[in-house]
């Protein structure tokens, strides 16, 4: 079997998320090629893991990688925020829930669909073949101004106005099929510093379509609060995020489950009858350190928050 995806920030995971004890259910939400729930299973006999992703071709990589683990493990080819507005397991509530957000090795190296701008692939995107629209449909039918605002929001790139002028003049003269076409555009229309740059012209577009076909940052947000009203009470919730645009969602909606009043400042009297949820155990998110930065240097930008469930009541 050949993995080729580096789980980050793996034994940071296990000491945060560790099962107290035996028999305990883990919720693994971004399943991927399965490298944290092979530890957790591995080191954890009593754990049985629920396994989430949208993506059935990475999927298969990970039933394949789990099959000694069979019989503690579950799949759902899904996405996370579905599975938890339809929660499938009924009264059976998981004591850890870990996100490992964003995308895979396997995405940019073997799925073929075109998220990497150093392959030429067809310009794709969609981690589920159901989704109705796909990178090369927003950049050759999208308005210009809705391209700009995608690149500048979700890939906070400055040029994104530039890059998207570019983008539609291009298509004037046919459609825009493939990366290689794609970042040879952005390149194009980069100026000579950005061009050579420390890090290639196209990345932050490449993010952003891809943020934008999968609709990431909607998804996350929807799930977040749903996936703690099902955690157990004690039970912890790890997420680690890849990019400013998550880790600030995540860490207010841990900040205001923190809280408990959730009152405006301006208000004199409290009325919310608000609860503290959670409690905040990563005061500071986690780092990779220096040795796995050097081993893997996609980990640099990962990030790790933890909290545990200390009330049930509703919110
Ligand atoms: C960074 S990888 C996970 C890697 C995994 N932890 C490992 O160690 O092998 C993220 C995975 O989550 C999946 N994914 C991303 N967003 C998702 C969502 N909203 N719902 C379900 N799966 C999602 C991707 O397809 C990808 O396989």
């Amino acid at each position: 079997m050949d993995i080729v995806h580096y789980s980050v920030l793996k034994e940071e995971v296990f000491s945060y998320l560790k099962p107290a004890d035996e028999d305990r259910l883990m919720i693994d939400c971004t399943l991927g090629e399965g490298g944290h729930s092979e530890l957790f299973l591995s080191r954890c006999p009593g754990l049985n893991l629920v396994g989430l992703d949208a993506d059935g071709n990475i999927m298969a990589v990970a039933r394949k990688r789990l099959e000694p683990f069979a019989g503690r493990v579950r799949f759902y080819n899904q996405w996370f925020n579905t599975f938890f507005k339809q929660y499938p397991l009924g009264d059976e509530r998981p004591d850890l829930i870990l996100f490992d957000l964003g995308i895979s090795v396997f995405h940019y190296e073997k799925s073929g669909r075109g998220f990497s701008f150093l392959r030429d692939e067809p310009l794709d995107m969609r981690l589920d073949s159901e989704l109705e629209i796909s990178a090369a449909d927003i950049v050759n039918e999208y308005p210009e101004a809705e391209i700009a605002d995608l690149i500048y929001e979700f890939g906070e790139e400055r040029y994104s106005r530039r890059f998207a002028r570019a983008i539609v003049e291009q298509r004037k003269s046919g459609r825009i099929e493939t990366t290689g076409q794609l970042s040879e555009i952005i390149s194009k229309a980069s100026p000579p510093d950005y061009r050579h740059g420390r890090i290639h012209p196209a990345t932050r577009s490449f993010q952003a379509l891809r943020i934008a076909v999968n609709g990431e940052l909607a998804r996350l947000d929807s799930v977040l609060a749903n996936a703690l009203r099902i955690l157990k009470p004690g039970g912890r919730m790890g997420v680690i995020t890849f990019h400013s645009l998550e880790d600030r969602r995540v860490k207010h909606f841990f900040r205001s489950m923190n809280k408990a009043c959730i009152c405006p400042p301006e208000q004199p009297i409290c009325n919310c009858e608000g609860r503290r949820i959670v409690e905040i155990i990563t005061k500071k998110p986690v780092i990779p350190t220096e040795e796995e930065i050097k081993l893997n240097a996609p980990s640099r930008s990962s990030k790790l928050r933890v909290v545990k469930k200390i009330s049930d009541e509703e919110f």
